[in-house]
């Protein structure tokens, strides 16, 4: 598949079909967030594969809207692992959750590349996630993604959702 046409594929889904995901694709889509860059090349993320039916209950009990995250056939959680010497974006923001964010996208594109759909789920209680799957400190959840064959696809290009180039683009100053 075409970068540009998996990334205009690239659309978050609510509806899964509870047709299996075979293990080769889910090792697929890990295996491409795990080529993401990285700051000093750390690779600070860990993902965490779910299939089991009473772990996936007890993460979308973690999230305000979990039904999602209970009806996806796999859900994969990615951490971020705390750096000792953090380095900073300019001073204000750590860079580990970032890299991990890369690499949730990544993994994402490849899900489309596999015939798959993703949602990723910010909305969740961090102790609850930190407790079903036993999580030590200094290691954070950045994502839970459900994963799975999507029950319908969402036909619209997600531009017509997005703002315009003139909105988000500006050359030589900063207009806005
Ligand atoms: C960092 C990030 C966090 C998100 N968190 C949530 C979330 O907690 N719950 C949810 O339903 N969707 C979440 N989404 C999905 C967005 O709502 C979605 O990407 C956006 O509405 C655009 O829709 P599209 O992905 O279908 O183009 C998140 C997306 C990103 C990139």
């Amino acid at each position: 598949m075409d970068l540009y046409d998996a990334i205009r594929a690239s659309r978050s889904c609510t509806t899964f079909q509870t047709r299996p995901v075979p293990e080769e694709k889910v090792r697929a889509v890990v295996a491409a967030a795990r080529l993401a860059p990285s700051q000093s090349n750390l690779q600070p993320w860990r993902f965490v594969v779910v299939r089991g039916e009473e772990l996936k209950r007890q993460i979308a009990q973690a999230c305000p809207r979990g039904k999602i995250v209970a009806e996806a056939p796999v859900v994969i959680v990615a951490f971020a692992l705390e750096d000792d010497l953090p380095m900073t974006v300019g001073g204000y923001i750590s860079t580990y959750p970032l890299d991990t964010a890369v690499a949730v996208h990544q993994l994402r594109l490849a899900a489309v590349a596999e015939g798959l759909a993703t949602n990723w789920i910010v909305d969740f209680h961090e102790d609850k996630i930190r407790r079903a799957l036993q999580i030590p400190e200094g290691i954070h959840p950045i994502a839970v993604i459900p994963l799975g064959f999507p029950a319908e696809t969402n036909g619209s290009a997600p531009s017509e959702g997005r703002k315009s180039p003139d909105e988000i683009i500006a050359y030589d100053r900063y207009p806005w």
